[in-house]
């Protein structure tokens, strides 16, 4: 059985209450606030799923900020990464997500990331957090898509079971 672990930054509770659907959703996986988080104590996890909100313009949320350099110093072998974003699709349609991106380009070559998102379905203009047409991780607006967040969750979850052991 993969031991999964799900990091949260989170400024105002979206992210947080969104990591908490994703973990039902998986049945079993741990909870940590990224605010917090004992980067050791990641180590006996073989997946982890890295979630935080988008602040400033496409930047990643405050406590992740500090947490991605002690991140990515953890010995990855042997663990996949999988990535989820919030953000503003209305009001920040040019930065839509970044913090997802900010995780996913400190990350990419040190560790497999698993679990990109079709854009379909999405509205926003332009996001960092797209590579080659795919989003890097699971996109989340809890301010104008909150109607098509479980959905998004249960599909995401669906796809990442295949990685798990
Ligand atoms: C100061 C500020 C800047 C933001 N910048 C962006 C942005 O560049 N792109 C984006 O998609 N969302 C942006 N957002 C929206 C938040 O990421 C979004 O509301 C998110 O759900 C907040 O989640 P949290 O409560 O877990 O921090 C911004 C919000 C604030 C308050």
């Amino acid at each position: 059985m993969s031991k999964i672990a799900i990091v949260y930054g989170s400024s105002t509770g979206a992210t947080e209450a969104v990591a908490e659907k994703i973990q039902a959703a998986l049945g079993d996986a741990t909870l940590f606030n990224a605010d917090g988080v004992n980067v050791e104590d990641l180590k006996a996890y073989d997946f982890l799923i890295f979630g935080a909100s988008t602040t400033g313009v496409g930047d990643l949320q405050d406590d992740w900020e500090i947490l991605l350099p002690k991140i990515e110093k953890l010995d990855f072998s042997g663990k996949k990464v999988a990535v989820f974003g919030l953000g503003d699709s209305a009001s920040f349609s040019t930065s839509f997500a970044g913090g997802m991106y900010v995780m996913y380009k400190a990350l990419k070559g040190k560790v497999e990331i698993v679990g990109s998102v079709s854009t379909d379905g999405y509205t926003f203009d332009e996001s960092d957090a797209v590579v080659n047409g795919r989003f890097v991780g699971l996109a989340l607006d809890e301010d104008n898509e909150y109607n098509e967040t479980d959905k998004r969750i249960a599909a995401w979850v669906d796809d990442l079971k295949q990685y798990l052991d």
